[in-house]
């Protein structure tokens, strides 16, 4: 559960640097009337998200986990003309509330949203030689979030960042036996950058109105 301290402090950041126009608002309007749960990033890190693919000047982004485009959006606006968003959403019904939402904020010569499970539809985006990613951010079903980000790792280059969202879950994180089952993936994530020398790498919790949470962001080493 959020403390009410947390949420007004996101409201407050929001209102001022995070503002959501009727784009914005009308993805998640929609969203909520098609069904889709709430679980979409917080416009303060939809911000963050942002920002991070506008400093590295991204052209070529890849997202796990589209759910109603929200995120998609955040990203797809820090893309110049040419530049490109590969998406991937497994909910059919997800993906056409999204494919709306993606249209209405004008951003369908950028995005390229593909329906599936996301692992199946990675050999197709290989084929495909596409990439390598600017920036990766994972978003999709937790127990996945090692296998996405070794296979982001292989499609970045020197200075590409991958961002993986929820990586903490109200402290679960540092629970080796927790019963959440997206945890031991988390850990996982965690072990994998620690061994691995092609990344420095951290995470960094959040609280907010969706609660006691948190992310990690990796760079890859030049
Ligand atoms: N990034 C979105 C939120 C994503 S919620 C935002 O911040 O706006 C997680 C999404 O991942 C859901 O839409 C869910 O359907 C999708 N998902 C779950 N399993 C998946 C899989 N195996 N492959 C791709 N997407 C998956
Ligand atoms: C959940 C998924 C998310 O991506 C998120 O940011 C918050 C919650 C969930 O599946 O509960
Ligand atoms: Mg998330």
């Amino acid at each position: 559960m959020a403390d009410a301290t947390w949420t007004a402090v996101d409201e407050y950041v929001a209102g001022l640097l995070a503002p959501h126009d009727e784009v914005l608002e009308a993805a998640l309007r929609d969203s909520e009337d098609a069904g889709l749960p709430a679980i979409q990033v917080s416009p303060a890190q939809g911000k963050l998200l942002y920002l991070l693919a506008k400093s590295i000047g991204a052209e070529q982004i890849l997202e796990f986990g589209t759910l109603g485009g929200y995120s998609t959006i955040w990203l797809g606006r820090a893309l110049p003309a040419g530049g490109r968003l590969i998406t991937l959403e497994a909910e059919p019904c997800n993906a056409e509330v999204a494919a709306r939402n993606i249209a209405r904020a004008g951003l369908v010569d950028l995005v390229d949203l593909r329906v599936g499970p996301a692992l199946d539809r990675l050999p197709q985006l290989e084929a495909e030689g596409a990439g390598p990613f600017d920036l990766t951010f994972i978003d999709a079903d937790k127990i996945h979030t090692p296998d996405y980000f070794a296979w982001a790792l292989d499609h970045s280059r020197p200075g590409s960042l991958i961002v993986s969202d929820n990586v903490v879950r109200f402290g679960r994180l540092a629970d080796p036996d927790s019963d959440d089952p997206s945890i031991p993936a988390q850990r996982r994530l965690h072990e994998m950058l620690a061994a691995e020398p092609r990344v420095e790498a951290t995470t960094i919790q959040t609280v907010g109105a969706m609660g006691y949470d948190g992310f990690n962001i990796a760079l890859v080493r030049a």
